[in-house]
């Protein structure tokens, strides 16, 4: 077996409720025919849910949405799999990696899948002509939905796109225990410096945030927060963690971890304020939260590791990992979120390409809301795989749920 499909087979069996889909998708075969276009992180786990669409009927054609996190061993099996098309390659040039969004176009897809709007974006302004036969799409990531969300304000988003990553399966689960464990993972592995002891400074305590410091503190890292939200300022500060700007924070971060999905969270203006040795790492979806240029310029001299470029300033260094993308993935050993955590959200990705596929036509262009029972349905899916059972709402209980005329 090659190293790509014992990778594949390895995250299989710990991907119960996609196993079930595809068995059932085997059977109804409810993509007959279709062309679906994909820019996901092209891993294990990424590979399981395209051969999941390719046993449903569908034709798969696939690159990465991260020049750096794509596994070339796992590419090459996907290009083994009847009806599936991969493009990706680790260490894309911005050219190769644009190259392959066009040459996953070239498919004329009719449902897309993305993870940060990529795929969409080079549709919908140097492809316009095949916007025609899009039925709709599904996107995976926070900064993805942002950006559809102001395409569709803009009025340019010519198709409907559910917002998968808007889900409570996916929020609660992907991007606070994924990102929180994997990130914390590949940053370890990456550098092999203790957590135990350090202060750690966390930019955003949003989804990804709070559960990177939960995870952090459970290491027995001393959590600092920094935000621009006032109410999840706060909730740092009750949930135990220190809140403070990021000029505040720099000189006295041992490791700092972007996750905002924002532009310039570390810049010129902090790096010369920070220790020798401090580490960055960006776990948000472009690498633009850390000013990597400004380094790159800067610097008296640069030295680079495998995932780590270390940047000399007199007499100190400031390491930054996977060139500022992000590091769960980006890095060489990064191999993204917990296997379990994907089977969740590529489960949520399997049901909403169905759907978009049953019913893409009748919806308007525009952002949407991944059905209720489609969230619901992937978390009974996974409560069964547990052998755990919860309790049902009674009649009675429905109606006093409904009322409004019942007091104490
Ligand atoms: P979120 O919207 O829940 O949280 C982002 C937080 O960052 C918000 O609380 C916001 O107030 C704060 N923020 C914005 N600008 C800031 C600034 N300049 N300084 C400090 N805080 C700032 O978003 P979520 O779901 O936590 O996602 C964050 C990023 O992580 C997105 O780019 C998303 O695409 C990405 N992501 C990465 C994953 C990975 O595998 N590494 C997995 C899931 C999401």
């Amino acid at each position: 077996m090659s190293t790509g499909r014992l990778k594949i087979e390895w995250a299989r069996q710990y991907m119960p409720v996609l196993s079930s889909i595809r068995r059932e998708f085997e059977e109804g075969r409810p993509l007959e025919s279709l062309t679906v276009g994909m820019a996901l992180h092209v891993e294990a786990k990424t590979a399981v849910l395209v051969e999941t669409l390719a046993a449903a009927g569908a034709e798969v054609h696939i690159t990465g949405c991260n020049p750096l996190s794509t596994q070339d061993d796992v590419a090459a099996e996907l290009n083994e799999v009847p009806g599936v098309h991969c493009y990706a390659k680790r260490g894309a040039t911005v050219e190769e990696y644009y190259r392959a969004i066009d040459q996953v176009l070239d498919a004329r897809p009719s449902i897309t899948v993305d993870d940060g709007m990529d795929l969409i974006h080079v549709l919908h302004t140097k492809r316009r002509e095949l916007l025609k036969g899009v039925v709709g799409g599904c996107e995976e990531t926070t900064t993805g939905v942002h950006r559809l969300r102001a395409m569709a304000a803009a009025g340019a988003l010519a198709f409907p796109v559910l917002a998968v990553n808007d889900t409570p399966m996916k929020r609660y689960f992907d991007n606070v225990h994924g990102t929180g464990e994997s990130a914390l993972a590949a940053i370890m592995i990456t550098t092999n410096v203790l957590m135990a002891g350090k202060n750690l400074v966390i930019a955003g305590y949003g989804f990804c945030g709070r559960g990177l410091a939960r995870k952090a503190a459970g290491l027995g890292a001393r959590v600092i927060v920094t935000e621009v939200d006032p109410r999840s300022a706060l909730q740092a500060h009750m949930d135990g963690f220190a809140v403070m700007t990021m000029d505040e924070a720099a000189p006295i971060g041992h490791i700092f971890i972007t996750t905002t999905g924002n532009i310039g969270v570390i810049t010129g203006r902090h790096f010369p304020l920070m220790r020798d040795g401090a580490i960055l790492a960006n776990a948000g979806h472009f690498n633009v939260e850390i000013d990597g240029k400004w380094l790159e310029e800067n610097a008296a001299a640069v030295v680079r590791r495998d995932g780590i470029d270390s940047y000399r300033f007199g007499s100190r260094s400031l390491h930054l990992l996977a060139e500022g993308r992000l590091v769960n993935l980006a890095t060489p050993k990064g191999m993204g979120h917990p296997i379990e955590v994907m089977d969740l959200s590529f489960a949520l990705q399997a049901l909403s390409t169905r759907y978009i596929a049953e019913r893409g036509k009748g919806l308007a262009p525009g952002v949407h809301e991944v059905p209720f029972e489609i969230d619901e349905e992937v978390a009974l899916r996974k409560l069964a795989t547990l052998g755990l059972s919860i309790d049902r709402l009674t009649g009675e209980q429905v109606e006093y749920q409904k009322s409004w005329g019942q007091g104490t």
